[in-house]
């Protein structure tokens, strides 16, 4: 195993309400992330999924330090990095980088693609006004882009070109961290494979740890070695990609893998898909117990245990290797629930 280059302890983020403020009385907040706890190494990458709204780009805001943290604590090569003061704050900034979601609002548009790049070395002073052009040539080349291109302007790329330029902008300073948020879900299927295959050449060349936040689990299964599942603002599992995928320990990771045809094919058990009842239920009211009981077809079958609904389960460990948040995690294995 690598060195553990981010390492993320109790972590919870508090968000106001929305509509909720007393004239008098501090604003009501809701938790967005509950205590989260994971490390990842470098040259690994973790999948971060989960329904939307489930705190996955919070968790990465929070990490590169966009977010403020109510509790817990971020450390970057063994080092906490407080965000609220200065130096943490610039040394975070050469340390962990995100790229986003969407490409063509990421970019200044009337920058040209050479003076963005240019920016982090001027920003973290590691390159001299004549090594610039140098270095910035050097990165382009990097991320499978030509050195002309440095002169023009992003409107004059395509999407799996700019977000080439942005993922270039990330690792200009060779970070130990790189948060990836839906990198690809924006761009032509066609060009998908491409990027996800720089970004998977890049985590070993640069040696980063890469945290990959994504709604297709087909594409997080190929990529990533660990799995980290959310419901809530809360880690309900996480442990090896294969593992997980194949053998879930958490009923809801079960009901996500059975929508994926691939590991359905594989796994004749599971071979009906597990339809999770209703929507998830808002911050502002999340349910008493197991935060996923109210749609949990584990705690139908089991007869619906007090249990479930009035305490919290924590994050215990399965294996030497997985957690998982469940009471009955050993018997999420054949969720043939006639779901
Ligand atoms: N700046 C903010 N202020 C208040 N609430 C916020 C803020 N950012 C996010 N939220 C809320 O926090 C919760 C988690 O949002 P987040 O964007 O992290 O979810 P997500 O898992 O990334 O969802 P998606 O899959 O749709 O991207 C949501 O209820 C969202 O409305
Ligand atoms: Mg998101």
């Amino acid at each position: 195993m690598n060195r553990v280059a981010l390492e993320v302890e109790n972590l919870s983020v508090e968000f106001p309400s929305p509509g909720a403020r007393g004239l008098f009385q501090p604003p009501a907040t809701f938790r967005a992330l509950s205590d989260i706890s994971l490390s990842v190494a470098t040259g690994e990458v973790l999948g971060l999924i989960g329904e939307s709204g489930s705190g996955k780009t919070t968790l990465g805001k929070a990490i590169v330090g966009l977010v403020q943290t109510s509790q817990g604590q971020i450390q970057v090569d063994g080092t906490a990095l407080d965000i609220q003061k200065d130096r943490d704050r610039h040394e975070l900034a050469r340390r962990v980088q995100m790229v986003f979601q969407d490409p063509f609002s990421s970019l200044h548009p009337r920058k040209t693609v050479g003076h963005t790049l240019a920016e982090p070395f001027r920003i973290q002073k590691t390159a001299g006004r004549n090594d610039q052009t140098t270095k910035v040539n050097a990165l382009l080349e990097r991320v499978g882009l030509s050195p002309t291109h440095a002169a023009r302007y992003p409107q004059h790329f395509s999407g799996g070109q700019r977000q080439r330029i942005a993922i270039a902008r990330a690792i200009a300073n060779q970070p130990s961290v790189l948060v990836a948020d839906e990198p690809v879900s924006a761009l032509d299927v066609s060009v998908q494979a491409q990027i996800l295959n720089l970004l998977d050449d890049l985590k070993s060349q640069e040696n980063m740890a890469m945290l990959f936040i994504s709604h297709d689990l087909s594409v997080v299964r190929h990529l990533c070695q660990r799995i980290a599942v959310m419901y809530l603002g809360r880690i309900v599992e996480i442990g090896p990609a294969k593992e997980l995928a194949a053998n879930p320990a958490h009923p809801y990771t079960a009901a996500l893998m059975s929508a994926v045809p691939r590991v359905k094919a594989r796994n004749k058990a599971r071979s009906k898909p597990i339809v999770l009842q209703g929507d998830v239920p808002s911050h502002a009211a999340i349910p008493s117990g197991c935060p996923f009981h109210t749609r949990c077809w584990l705690y139908e079958k089991k007869g619906c245990p007090a249990r479930c609904r009035t305490e919290v389960p924590s994050l215990d460990k399965v294996d030497s290797a997985r957690q998982s948040a469940c009471f009955y995690s050993t018997e999420v294995e054949s969720p043939d629930n006639g779901a």
